[in-house]
């Protein structure tokens, strides 16, 4: 594998094989992201956050996993501290960044901005979530938790729940999920099924899916229900929002039918779709999903950022 100097603007820059070399080199990361181990291959790197919309996991979770690896970080967390306040373009904002730093990290709030940001960038690009699009960092981390719990990220039948139209996290684990042969169901309010070129992509790539929009009923042999908040900030009329708004929620109740290993994920921040009283459950892994955002992000950007391999 080399990522070194490449982009990640799509899941669909990665090989399933890159993907799994990724994961290996995660799971080696660990101790150091415990703080148990310590590392210095980015001692001479910085690393710019551009994050252009709100986000607290996945900014700091990049700023720890580059800080654990002896490298600084260039943070802009808020646009409105930035000269894009006085009209200046994100071609020429990313432009000028990628001569200060050896690698930008994009948050942004229109889908494509990251794709627009690599042509800008003399540098690499990490998407960090692009509007409704993509979040290929957060995937890694999503099949991170599932191999950790299974061991395998194959054959798993996974539910989506939630956002399917808004939301750019499961945009992304999909088309992953159906690059490794696993199962996906999808279960949403009908105002928010996951687009259509979205399922045409995925049945081109061969993806076992169908549509269940009774939850119970898709959770019926689930190994993983991977729940999304809805995305309020993406709708153009609030009262489509209002239509939709608390109408799924798991609780102890719903979870009581379903497989004993079934693990419960969510990239968070939760808003009320997963009940407090499953964080006191084996079912819930987002917690720990949280966590291995750190040795995922710390793989990636040693790999991006390292020396040329080859061969490997
Ligand atoms: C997600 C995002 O920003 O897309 N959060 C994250 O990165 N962990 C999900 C969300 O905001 O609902």
């Amino acid at each position: 594998m080399s990522l070194h100097g490449r982009d990640l603007v799509s899941i669909r820059d990665l090989s399933r094989e890159e993907i799994e070399q990724l994961l290996a080199a995660a799971r080696k990361m660990i101790p150091v992201a415990e703080g148990s181990k310590t590392a210095s291959s980015l001692a001479d790197k910085i690393v710019a956050m551009a994050f252009f919309e709100p986000s607290t996991r996945t900014r700091l979770s990049f700023e720890a996993a580059v800080q654990r690896l002896g490298g600084r970080c260039l943070t802009i967390a808020d646009a409105g501290a930035t000269s894009m306040r006085k009209g200046e373009s994100l071609y020429d904002t990313i432009r000028m960044l990628s001569s200060y730093a050896d690698a930008i990290v994009l948050r942004h709030p229109n889908e494509g901005a990251a794709r627009l940001a690599a042509r800008a960038s003399e540098r690499p690009i990490v998407n960090a979530g692009d509007g409704a699009g993509q979040h290929p960092t957060q995937t890694l981390l999503d099949l991170a938790t599932m191999q950790e719990a299974f061991g395998t990220l194959t054959g798993l039948k996974v539910v989506l729940l939630g956002d399917l139209k808004y939301g750019r996290t499961v945009h992304s684990l999909a088309f992953a999920l159906a690059q490794f042969g696993s199962e996906i169901v999808l279960c949403s309010p009908p105002s928010l099924r996951l687009p259509d070129d979205h399922r045409e992509e995925l049945r081109r790539a061969g993806a076992r899916l169908s549509v269940e929009p009774d939850v119970r009923r898709a959770l019926a042999d689930a190994d993983v229900l991977y729940v999304t908040r809805i995305q309020k900030e993406r709708f153009s009329d609030e009262e489509e929002y209002h239509a939709v708004a608390g109408s799924y929620r798991v609780d102890n109740a719903l979870l009581a039918g379903t497989k004993p290993r079934l693990i419960v994920m969510h990239p968070l921040p939760r808003a009320g779709e997963i009940a407090p009283e499953v964080d006191e459950t084996p079912h819930a892994a987002y917690f720990r999903q949280a966590f291995l955002a750190v040795p995922v992000r710390m793989a990636l950007l040693n790999e991006i950022l390292g020396p040329t391999r080859r061969g490997g």
